[in-house]
C-alpha cells in the first residue's frame, strides 16, 4: 500500500442503495488503486443507524486501503477538507415519476451542500453529482459555491455512456473495449442524445458499421435514454450497482485521466460549445487529465444530431428556469 496521504472522499446518501455498492468499491481501491481513502459519509439523521451497520460491514472487510471512516448528518463537518465529494443522496424516482417531479424535493439538498462545500472543502475539491435530477442539482450546487470554480462540478452521465457502449457492443458483436468515442449529449434524462455518428467500433464509424438508421433511432436511442425507467420497472427501484460503478468510472477518469485516443461523457458547465447555452450543466464529449476536463472541440454535427442536442439542452434550460423560480439559484 502506498504511503501517499489518503484521498478524502465524501459520499452523501451513504446509507442508500447506491451507497451500499459504492462504499465497498471505494474502500477496496477501485478509484484510487494503491492510494488509501478516507471515507466521510453524510446521511440524514434517521438513516444514521442504518449507516452504522454499513460501517460495521466495511470494518469487517478489513480493507487494507481504508484509512478511516467518519459519519454524520452535518454537511460542514463531513465535508471538512474533502478532496472529492460524491453527491449521491437524494430522493430517487419511483414508478411513474418524471425527473421534473424531483426538482423541488431535491433542489434544497444541493443548495445546502453547495454552501457547505464552499466553506469547508479542500482547495483541490472535485464534486460529482449522481443524485437526480443530476445536471440541475450540479447547477444548484455550483451556484451556491461561488468560491469553488464551476469546472470542479460535474453531473453523472457516465452510466448512460456505459449503457450506450453495452448496447452497441451487443448489436455489433464487438467487445466493449473496441468501442470508442461514445458521446452522451445533454441531460441525464429521456431527452439525452447517445450519439453513434461520432462513435467508433474498432476504429470505424459506428453509425456506418450499424448501417441501420431505423435501429439507431427507434431502438438504440430510446433503449439507452429510457434504461433508468426500464430498470425501475423491472427491479422496483432505481439502478444502484451500475450507478455506483459509473460514479467510480467517472471519478477515476476525472482524477487520473481518460484513455489516450478516446473520450468520455461528463455533464459539465457549458462554455457555449456546440451551441449549448453557456452556463448549463450539459453532457459533452470530454477528455480528462489530473482533475481537469476539456470539451472535445471541432466535431461536425449533422442535422439529426443537432435537433437531438437542442431538444435536450432546451429541457435543461427549462429546469434552470424552474429552479431559478424556486429561488434555488
Ligand atoms: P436511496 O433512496 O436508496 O438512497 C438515497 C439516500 O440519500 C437515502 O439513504 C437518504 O436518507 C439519503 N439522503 C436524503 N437526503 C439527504 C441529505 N440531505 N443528505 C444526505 N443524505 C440524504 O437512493 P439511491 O438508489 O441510492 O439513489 C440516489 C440518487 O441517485 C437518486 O436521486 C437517484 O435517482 C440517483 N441516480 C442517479 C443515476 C445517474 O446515472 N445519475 C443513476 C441511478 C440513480
Ligand atoms: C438511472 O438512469 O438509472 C437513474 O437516473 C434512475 C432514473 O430515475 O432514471
Amino acid at each position: 500500500m502506498s504511503t501517499e496521504k489518503p484521498l478524502k472522499v465524501a459520499v452523501t446518501g451513504a446509507a442508500g442503495q447506491i451507497g451500499y455498492s459504492l462504499l465497498f468499491r471505494l474502500a477496496s481501491g477501485a478509484l484510487t488503486g494503491d492510494r488509501p481513502v478516507e471515507l466521510r459519509l453524510l446521511e440524514i439523521e434517521p438513516a444514521l443507524k442504518t449507516l452504522e451497520g454499513v460501517v460495521m460491514e466495511l470494518d469487517d472487510c478489513a480493507f487494507p486501503g481504508l484509512a478511516g471512516i467518519e459519519i454524520g448528518s452535518e454537511a460542514e463537518t463531513i465535508f471538512d477538507g474533502v478532496n472529492l465529494a460524491l453527491l449521491v443522496g437524494a430522493r430517487p424516482r419511483g414508478p411513474g415519476m418524471e425527473r421534473g417531479d424531483l426538482l423541488e424535493a431535491n433542489g434544497a439538498i444541493f443548495t445546502a451542500q453547495g454552501k457547505a462545500l464552499n466553506s469547508v472543502a479542500a482547495d483541490d475539491v472535485r464534486i460529482g453529482v449522481t443524485g437526480n435530477p443530476a445536471n440541475t442539482n450540479a447547477l444548484i450546487a455550483l451556484k451556491n459555491a461561488p468560491d469553488i470554480p464551476a469546472e470542479r462540478f460535474s453531473a453523472l452521465t457516465r452510466l448512460d455512456h456505459n449503457r450506450a457502449i453495452s448496447q452497441l457492443a451487443a448489436k455489433t458483436g464487438a467487445p466493449v473495449t473496441d468501442i470508442t468515442k461514445m458521446t452522451i449529449w445533454g441531460n441525464h434524462s429521456a431527452t439525452q442524445y447517445p450519439d453513434l455518428f461520432r462513435a467508433e467500433v474498432g476504429g470505424r464509424n459506428a453509425a456506418e458499421v450499424v448501417g441501420d438508421q431505423e435501429w439507431l433511432e427507434n431502438t438504440f436511442i430510446p433503449t439507452v435514454a429510457k434504461r433508468g425507467a426500464a430498470i425501475i420497472e423491472a427491479r422496483g427501484s432505481s439502478s444502484a450497482a451500475s450507478a455506483a460503478s459509473a460514479t467510480i468510472d467517472a471519478a477515476r477518469d476525472w482524477l487520473y485521466g481518460s484513455a489516450a485516443g478516446d473520450w468520455v461523457s461528463m455533464a459539465v458547465v457549458s462554455d457555449g460549445s456546440y451551441g449549448v447555452p453557456e452556463g448549463l450543466v450539459s453532457s459533452f464529449p470530454v477528455t480528462t487529465r489530473d482533475g481537469d476536463w476539456t470539451i472535445v472541440e471541432g466535431l461536425e454535427i449533422d442535422d439529426f444530431s443537432r435537433g437531438r442536442i437542442d431538444a435536450s439542452t432546451a429541457e435543461l434550460a427549462d429546469e434552470r428556469d424552474a429552479v431559478t423560480q424556486l429561488g434555488l439559484i
